[in-house]
């Protein structure tokens, strides 16, 4: 384990693949999905989605990547099923599509932190205008690329460690902040009771497929990513109580971030909540708003501030997307750490251009035919985004439950969780995880798979 380095301490794994959790799915994704799919009860579908799915599929990631030491493909062989890497191989595959998205958005929000800093709150009254103008939020994506491969190059204790664990604190006390400035403000209460009232009458099956690859994005799972931060997880540590913090952390920012949206919505609209369902670029118009109402020198530090930290939160998510890609070239193919840190990026940054343009520059990549069909017209980081949220990482976590109850044994896995964690072979959460590794998770996420592609490809209406 020596060479390939390892987290200092416990608090440093959980500080890394918080980090790596928390980021733009929580800030800009919850928000977006929450308006898109009806509010509360979009948010109840994705609390259960979490803790009752995706859960146990967190256990058993960081179990494979510590017993394996190994990274996403390499896990399969160590543990001596070869066979099964190809699990590992869609997994960097969606990792090399969700960065390459991903990378665009955090563009994005490091030109919003100039803009709001220099007192352009209006950038947000034509966002459209701002995406378009292609060389220039794409020299701010680059630079974002160029960091993360720096990060990435130097590995994987160290830096990010440590500046996580002062950053997101900040972000968080942050976001209370302006949780507590929008409550106050008039009409807040129709936007609170959108995003915390559930009305059933909104419950369809796209709710429940869009909160499902929202809480496998937010959680970081499905791909490998903590399978690859798992192998570098100390022997002494417990992998339960360090899966539940994280989950905990990342659904209560996601759930804080909507405290703050959502009653601000109801004030900027009187009421009628208009622009909810904003889609992709609703953080982007909203935030800026909440900024400009705060107005003059203070709205500009707090405005500028607050996307430095979202960018920060990006940058350590960044930071576990690229490292799934390159540990696999690292562990298997003998490269370098910073050549495949470079590498890699490179690639990314140019597979991530349609997704760049799609966004007014282009005509064909903002119009973009999904699947052959005319009518089903969307832009084309809004393909990727759902193409890989919404199939490729519910269909990851799913093979890597199935492969771990049944190829790998649930006696083994329960071996390994144990290891660090005295009190687990009484726990409840063991006996939970008897039914939902080889039975529940399996079986719900295959099932939401197959419904994914009836509706997605054969046009069936559920
Ligand atoms: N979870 C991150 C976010 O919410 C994104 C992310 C980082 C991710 N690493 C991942 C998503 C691995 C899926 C898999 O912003």
């Amino acid at each position: 384990m020596a060479s390939r380095g390892g987290f200092s301490s416990k608090a440093g794994f959980i500080a890394a693949a918080a980090g790596s959790a928390v980021g733009l799915g929580n800030i800009w994704g919850f928000p977006y999905e929450v308006g898109a799919g009806g509010g509360a009860i979009f948010v109840l579908v994705y609390l259960f989605f979490c803790f009752v799915l995706c859960f146990p599929v967190m256990i058993t990631e960081i179990a494979i990547g510590r017993k394996s030491g190994r990274n996403a493909v390499g896990a399969f062989n160590a543990l001596g099923h070869k066979k099964w890497n190809f699990v590992g191989k869609i997994g960097v595959l969606s990792g090399i599509l969700i960065l390459s998205f991903y990378n665009v958005i955090a563009g994005w929000a490091f030109g919003y932190t100039f803009q709001l800093g220099s007192g352009n709150f209006a950038v947000a009254d034509n966002f459209t205008a701002f995406t378009s103008n292609v060389f220039e939020v794409g020299t701010y994506g680059m630079l974002f690329m160029i960091a993360t491969a720096f990060i990435v190059s130097k590995g994987i204790s160290g830096g990010i460690e440590k500046a996580a664990k002062i950053l997101l604190p900040t972000l968080i006390f942050m976001i209370l902040g302006l949780v507590i400035y929008s409550l106050f403000l008039p009409n807040a209460m129709s936007g609170l009771k959108f995003y915390l009232l559930p009305d059933f009458s909104k419950f369809s099956f796209n709710v429940v497929f869009n909160a499902m690859g929202q809480a496998f994005f937010s959680l970081s799972l499905g791909m490998g990513a903590l399978i690859t931060y798992g192998s570098y997880v100390g022997k002494n540590d417990n992998i339960v109580s360090s899966a539940a913090l994280i989950t905990l952390a990342d659904v209560g920012i996601a759930f804080i971030a909507g405290m703050m949206i959502f009653p601000f919505i109801g004030y900027i609209s009187n009421g009628e909540l208009t622009g909810v369902g904003g889609g992709p670029e609703l953080i982007f118009v909203t935030l800026p708003q909440i900024f400009g109402s705060i107005g003059g020198v203070t709205g500009s530090i707090l405005g500028a501030s607050f996307f430095a930290l979202l960018c920060f939160a990006a940058l350590t998510s960044t930071v576990s997307l690229l490292e799934v890609p390159v540990s696999y070239l690292v562990d298997e193919y003998k490269l370098t750490r910073t050549k495949a840190a470079w590498l890699m990026a490179g690639i990314v940054y140019i597979i991530g251009i349609p997704s760049l343009v799609g966004n007014g520059y282009s005509e064909y990549f903002t119009e973009f035919i999904q699947y052959f069909n005319a009518e089903t017209k969307t832009n084309f980081l809004s393909f990727v985004v759902n193409l890989a949220n919404d199939s490729f990482l519910p269909l990851g976590g799913c093979l890597i439950v199935f492969f771990a109850a049944h190829i790998w044994k649930k006696e083994n896995i329960d071996a390994e969780i144990s290891i660090g964690a005295p009190n687990y072979e009484k726990s409840f959460v063991k006996k939970y995880l008897s039914i939902a590794l080889p039975y529940l998770v399996p079986i719900l996420l295959a099932t939401i798979f197959i419904m994914t592609v009836l509706v997605t490809f054969f046009g069936v209406d559920f």
